[in-house]
C-alpha cells in the first residue's frame, strides 16, 4: 500500500503548452500552415499547424467528428482550405489536383475493386499517370513485394483474407512511388486481432520505405503504437503535438488529459499558496496546474489511476471512500472507489490492496504522472 502524498512544501511546476513549432518555421517535409475549413456554418478545421519531417509518421488522433478526415482531404487535394496552406518540399501545393501531389492515399473505407486481380487493383493508380505501359507490371511487382505480398498478381480479391486486402490497398498508393503516404483509418475494416497484427506489419513496411506518413486514427493505442509524433484533435482545433509519453505525462490541456488513457476527474478548488488542489472532503491533494490558476477557484483535478494508491491513515491528502469495484487486470488491479464527496475515482493498486465494500483512504501516490489541476469549465463533463 503506498502512503501517498508529496510533502508539504512540494509545490508542481506550471504546465506548459506543448504544441510543435507552428508553421512558418520551415522546417517540415508537409508542413500544414493555418488550415481553415467551413462547410457551410460549419466551422470543421481551425488553425490547424503542423510541421511533419521527412520520414516521420504521424498519427492525427481524434474523436469522431473532430474533423481528421477533412483534414486529410485538405491535404491530399480532395478539399480546398478557406485559407491556408499545405506546403511539400518547400512547394505549395495548396491549389493542385490531388493526382499532382504525387500523394499515395488509402481512404477511411479503401474499396477494392472486387471485380478484378489483385494485380489489376495495384496497377490502377498507374493507369492514368506517367508510367509506360511496360514499366507497370514491375511496378506493380515491386508494390506487392513491399507490402509481402509477392506472386499475388493474378489472385482474386474477393479471395485473399481482410488484412491482405488491406495490404493491397496499400500497394495500390504506394505502386506510384508517392512523396507522402495518408492513411484514413486504413485498420478500421479489420477485426481487433487481426489489426494488431497488421498495425505492427504497417508500422515496419512504412519505416522500410521510409515515406512520409500522416495516419488518422480515432484509437489511442493505434496512434500511440504507429505514431513517432501524435497530434490530438478536438472539434477543428489541435489541442497537443508530441510524443505518446508527452501526451499521457503532460496533457497540455484538460480535453488531452481526459482522452488519453484512463484518468478520474474530481471537482475541487485552488489554494494557490500550498499549490494544492483542496477536495470537498478536505483533503489537499497536490497537483501541477494548467496556467496561473486564481486562488480558491473551482479546478477539475485529473488523475490517472496508477497515481492514486491508498494510505494507511487518515492524513492531510487523504480522502476517504469505499471501494465498489474491483478489476483485475493481470498484475495488478484497478479499484472503482466512491469517495465521501460523492466521485468515484480509479485507483491502481495490487490485487489484494483493498475488497470491495472496504473504507480506504486514497491519496496521490508516488510514481505516476502527476495529478493535474484544470479550471472548471461549466457543463464539461
Ligand atoms: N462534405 C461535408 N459536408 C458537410 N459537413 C461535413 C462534410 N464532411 C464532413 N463534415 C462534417 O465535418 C465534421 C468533421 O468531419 P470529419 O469527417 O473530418 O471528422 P472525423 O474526425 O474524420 O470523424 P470520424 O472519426 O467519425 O471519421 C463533422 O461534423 C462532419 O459531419
Ligand atoms: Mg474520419
Amino acid at each position: 500500500m503506498g502512503p501517498g502524498g508529496a510533502g508539504e512544501g512540494e509545490v508542481m511546476p506550471p504546465l506548459t503548452p506543448n504544441l510543435s513549432p507552428q508553421a512558418g518555421r520551415g522546417s517540415g517535409f508537409l508542413r500544414l500552415d493555418r488550415l481553415d475549413k467551413h462547410f457551410g456554418a460549419l466551422h470543421v478545421t481551425r488553425d490547424v499547424s503542423l510541421d511533419v519531417p521527412k520520414s516521420e509518421i504521424l498519427a492525427l488522433l481524434g474523436p469522431s467528428g473532430s474533423g481528421k478526415t477533412t483534414v486529410l482531404r485538405l491535404v491530399a487535394g480532395f478539399e480546398t482550405p478557406d485559407s491556408g496552406r499545405v506546403v511539400v518540399e518547400g512547394e505549395d501545393v495548396t491549389r493542385l489536383p490531388p493526382e499532382r501531389r504525387h500523394f499515395g492515399v488509402v481512404f477511411q473505407h479503401y474499396a477494392l475493386f472486387p471485380h478484378m486481380t489483385v494485380g489489376q487493383n495495384v496497377a490502377f493508380g498507374l493507369e492514368s499517370g506517367s508510367v509506360p505501359r511496360e514499366e507497370r507490371a514491375a511496378r506493380v511487382a515491386e508494390a506487392l513485394g513491399a507490402v509481402d505480398l509477392a506472386g499475388f498478381e493474378s489472385r482474386r480479391v474477393t479471395e485473399i483474407s481482410g488484412g491482405q486486402q488491406q495490404r493491397v490497398a496499400l500497394a495500390r498508393a504506394l505502386a506510384p512511388r508517392p512523396r507522402v503516404l495518408l492513411l484514413d483509418e486504413p485498420l478500421s475494416n479489420l477485426d481487433p486481432t487481426l489489426r494488431g497484427r497488421t498495425r505492427r506489419e504497417l508500422k515496419r513496411l512504412i519505416r522500410s520505405i521510409g515515406i512520409t506518413t500522416l495516419f488518422v486514427t480515432h484509437e489511442q493505442e493505434e496512434a500511440f503504437e504507429l505514431g513517432d509524433r501524435v497530434a490530438l484533435m478536438n472539434a477543428g482545433r489541435l489541442e497537443q503535438v508530441g510524443s505518446a509519453r508527452e501526451l499521457y505525462e503532460s496533457p497540455a490541456s484538460r480535453f488531452a488529459a481526459a482522452f488519453i488513457g484512463r484518468s478520474s476527474v474530481v471537482p475541487a478548488h485552488w489554494e494557490k499558496a500550498i499549490g494544492r488542489a483542496r477536495l470537498p472532503g478536505g483533503a489537499a491533494w497536490p497537483a501541477a496546474p494548467a496556467g496561473d490558476l486564481v486562488d480558491g477557484s473551482p479546478v477539475d483535478v485529473v488523475v490517472r489511476p496508477e497515481s492514486l494508491g491508498f494510505a494507511t491513515a487518515r492524513n492531510g491528502t487523504a480522502a476517504e471512500g469505499r471501494v465498489v469495484e474491483r478489476r483485475f487486470a493481470g498484475r495488478e488491479t484497478y479499484f472503482a472507489v466512491l469517495l465521501d464527496a460523492g466521485v468515484e475515482v480509479e485507483v491502481l493498486a495490487a490485487p489484494d490492496a483493498a475488497q470491495v465494500g472496504w473504507n480506504v483512504f486514497v491519496a496521490p501516490a508516488h510514481g505516476g504522472p502527476s495529478p493535474r489541476a484544470y479550471p472548471r469549465i461549466a457543463g464539461v463533463e
